[in-house]
């Protein structure tokens, strides 16, 4: 069933993991005539989890959905699935009262009043301990224990209390509440040291990792560094480091793909087309029946467009799958939901033609797959949503690139898919026009934002998610073997210089703890501020002292992808000891790296010593040529490379001047044949096309793992944004068309992004110098 790529499996070597959460990814379903079988559970949770666990062949531990369901370790495909029984009184207290009527309504912005209830807690507690009791029994020694979700906060404490063994990870589907929320909860104290129980906590969005540090800052004493927290031990006193970071969820891609692509389900799609009455555009929302969904604010702004004759001959759809039914929210929403369609229906509808297609119902994949491919727009309007994979669902299912995706700002998602057409729900008149423009926007603009966002949804699929998360976990179960000089220091102060933008800090935070890291970093604009004669150029000594400290952080990488010729990047006297180095442009790579490119059957790296003798007269060819042209203009510099020539213009007095002597170099190289590199004041000519992209390509290859942060500030830096990828960071410096995802304005600000790194990474401040 699952697409899962094989690398998850690796991660955890010999060591065995143990999957928890609330539900199983089935519900156990006795019929009227006592036939018992089992259906698949619903939520965001299950439809993530399950590939990883069907991948992984590991054992799950959770509640079969139903009151006093105990049964043996049994097997569904290749998981095996373990039942924790919870009594009437577990389900109604728990489940229904402390986890979904405090604990969910608290969390997702006090959308609906939380209830704060003693029996409740008391019931939370007990459950918990009896999930930590049933892992405590069943984990074989040194296992990783990965606990799911908001009803299980307390278990990675109590579990850690009986088996220190065991390496604890926690990951929260649902949003974490800003501190001012979480202060409401009675047991706020209680929830937070139950959650520093783990090794690792994991959360969807960058937002919700900071306000549980927050929450950590404001109910415990103990000191965060980055996303650590040093977490003191009430018994001995021992100090244990637990990382707090966002890792945003996803779907197994190509499942969703090559289902929808199925010959039978596209025939399905056209009859729910057929059956719907061929409307010139389908509408589609796929929810649980919950009140964090907005499916209310949804039905108004339709309803509002159906009034004003602005929809054409459109059909919403309406998927509500049954939720908590026993919850009172839960049922005040549907009835109120229920009524709103009839309403809609009966005045807007006629014979043979219903606005809005209600369907209380949950559907197998192989119908939500079908849904997705008739659906022209997929309506996304949830108030508030740990992440929303419906709306990564629907992305992976357009094959063909169409389709358009309205989704809220309050979705996890909306931070990763950029290119829907992001809405405030509660902006009705803002709705609106989304529907509208989503309704008419051409095939053009649909499949280039489709095709944008199929390729962040397939760069970060689940087995990535996945393959993140145990890699920090795998990472964080080495910290005690940490020596005590390694280690975070509680005294250090950490310096958060104000100019760096806090998306560029959250994403050097969640770099910073990774196992292994690779650092590229261009010279010229980036490390060293820009002078007249290159000659003079100097890597600023911050830069220089950050590097230095993360050179010495163990599994750090860091390589100098410079245009300049390696002799002259030497000669501006930087410290690459321990570097890569890699000059004009990719073409030329230090003797070490070169070895190792080699030995990995990268194509090798050119060296000078490759050129046929033909080549090597065409390069002298053109540095007579373009010495005899522009050699004597005043201020023109000519620059020899391995593999032709560089001119500047840096120093041309009359800038008119600079640009024509620029462009007729340009043209020179291009009639001679050769490859053109157009840079800030200069023109390269060479007889091989190499660039930093290739490069970086071949480097990662060393070490594929390592998320790679590069900078750059030059046009022919753009080839190594290029080739990064979801988990990278790419920072350009200064102005200029970029497809970076981030800026910062000098080689200055760029000192201050390598001294927060190694700062968060070591402990040790790189101060202003
Ligand atoms: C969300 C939660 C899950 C939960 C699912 C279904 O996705 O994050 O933990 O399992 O909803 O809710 P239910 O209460 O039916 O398990």
């Amino acid at each position: 069933m699952s697409n899962v790529k094989k690398q998850t499996k690796s991660l955890v070597g010999n060591r065995n993991l143990v999957v928890v959460s609330n539900r199983l990814p089935v519900d156990h379903f006795v019929n009227d005539s006592g036939q018992e079988s089992w259906v698949k559970a619903p939520g965001g949770l299950v439809t993530a989890v399950e590939p990883i666990v069907q991948e992984m062949g590991c054992l799950w531990i959770g509640w079969a959905g139903g009151p006093d369901i105990s049964l043996e370790t049994f097997q569904i495909d290749n998981m095996q699935l373990a039942t924790v029984s919870l009594s009437s009184e577990d389900i109604a207290e728990y489940y229904e009262g402390f986890s979904n009527g405090t604990i969910w309504p608290l969390y997702h912005d006090v959308i609906t009043p939380p209830r704060f209830h003693r029996e409740w807690w008391d019931a939370y507690k007990r459950v918990n301990q009896k999930f930590a009791d049933r892992i405590a029994a069943e984990a074989k020694p040194n296992s990783i224990v990965w606990i799911h979700d908001y009803q299980l906060q307390l278990v990675p404490a109590m579990l850690r209390e009986q088996r220190q063994d065991l390496t604890i990870a926690f990951f929260m589907h649902i949003p974490f509440p800003a501190r001012a929320i979480f202060a409401q909860l009675p047991w706020r104290r209680q929830i937070v040291e139950g959650l520093l129980g783990a090794d690792v906590i994991g959360f969807q969005r960058v937002q919700d990792a900071n306000s549980f540090r927050a929450v950590v800052e404001r109910y415990t004493a103990y000191p965060s560094y980055g996303n650590i927290v040093m977490v003191t031990d009430a018994g001995d006193g021992s100090q244990r480091q637990v990382l707090a970071q966002e890792f945003p969820i996803s779907i197994d891609f190509n499942f969703f793909s090559e289902l929808a692509s199925r010959e039978d389900i596209r025939k399905r799609a056209s009859e729910i087309r057929a059956d719907l009455g061929n409307p010139e555009k389908i509408i589609l929302g796929v929810d649980r029946l919950d009140y964090t969904k907005g499916i209310h604010h949804r039905l108004k702004a339709y309803e509002e467009l159906l009034a004003d004759a602005e929809t054409g001959s459109t059909v919403l759809v309406q998927v509500a799958s049954p939720s908590r039914e026993r919850v009172e929210a839960y049922k005040v929403l549907r009835n109120e939901i229920e009524v709103t369609v009839g309403r809609i229906n009966g005045q807007y509808g006629s014979i043979g033609r219903t606005p809005v297609v209600y369907l209380h119902q949950g559907f197998s994949r192989e119908e939500m797959a079908a849904l997705y491919v008739a659906a022209d727009v997929l309506l996304v309007t949830a108030l508030r949503d740990g992440m929303n994979l419906v709306a990564k669902e629907y992305i992976a299912s357009r094959g063909d690139s169409t389709g358009v995706l309205i989704l809220s700002e309050f979705t996890g998602s909306a931070d990763e898919l950029r290119q829907a057409l992001l809405v405030n729900p509660h902006d009705i008149e803002g709705l609106k026009a989304a529907i509208v423009r989503a309704v008419h926007m051409p095939n053009s603009e649909q499949q280039r934002r489709m095709t944008a966002l199929r390729k962040v949804v397939s760069e970060n699929d689940v087995s990535n998610w996945a393959s993140n998360f145990l890699r920090a976990v795998t990472t964080a179960s080495k910290w005690g073997e940490i020596s005590e000089t390694e280690n975070f220091s509680k005294d250090l102060a950490f310096a958060a210089p104000a100019f760096i933008p806090k998306s560029i800090e959250a994403k050097l935070r969640r770099m910073a703890t990774a196992d292994s890291l690779t650092l590229a970093l261009d010279f010229d604009g980036t490390l060293a501020p820009l002078v007249k004669h290159p000659s003079q150029a100097r890597i600023l000594p911050r830069a220089q002292h950050a590097l230095e400290i993360l050179q010495r952080s163990p599994g750090v990488q860091i390589a100098l992808l410079t245009g300049r010729s390696l002799a002259s990047i030497m000669e501006t006297g930087v410290q690459t000891d321990g570097w890569i180095v890699s000059g004009s442009h990719g073409a030329e790579l230090d003797e070490v790296t070169a070895k190792q490119f080699l030995e990995a059957n990268l194509s090798a790296m050119l060296t000078p010593e490759s050129l046929s003798e033909e080549e090597v007269e065409r390069v002298e060819k053109l540095v007579n040529r373009v010495s005899r042209v522009f050699g004597s203009e005043k201020g023109v510099y000519l620059e020899p490379k391995p593999f032709g020539v560089a001119i500047h213009t840096r120093q041309v007095p009359d800038p008119e001047n600079a640009e024509d002597i620029l462009e007729a170099a340009a043209e020179m190289g291009k009639a001679a044949g050769l490859e053109v590199r157009v840079g800030k004041m200069v023109r390269e000519l060479s007889i091989r096309r190499n660039d930093k992209g290739q490069v970086l390509s071949g480097i990662r290859t060393l070490n594929p793992h390592a998320p790679v942060l590069f900078i750059g500030d030059d046009v022919t830096d753009e080839d190594a944004f290029a080739v990064l990828k979801h988990s990278d960071l790419g920072i350009k410096v200064g102005a200029g068309e970029s497809i970076a995802s981030e800026r910062v304005d000098s080689p200055e600000d760029v000192a201050a992004v390598l001294a927060m790194l190694a700062e968060y990474r070591t402990g040790i401040t790189v101060g202003s110098m």
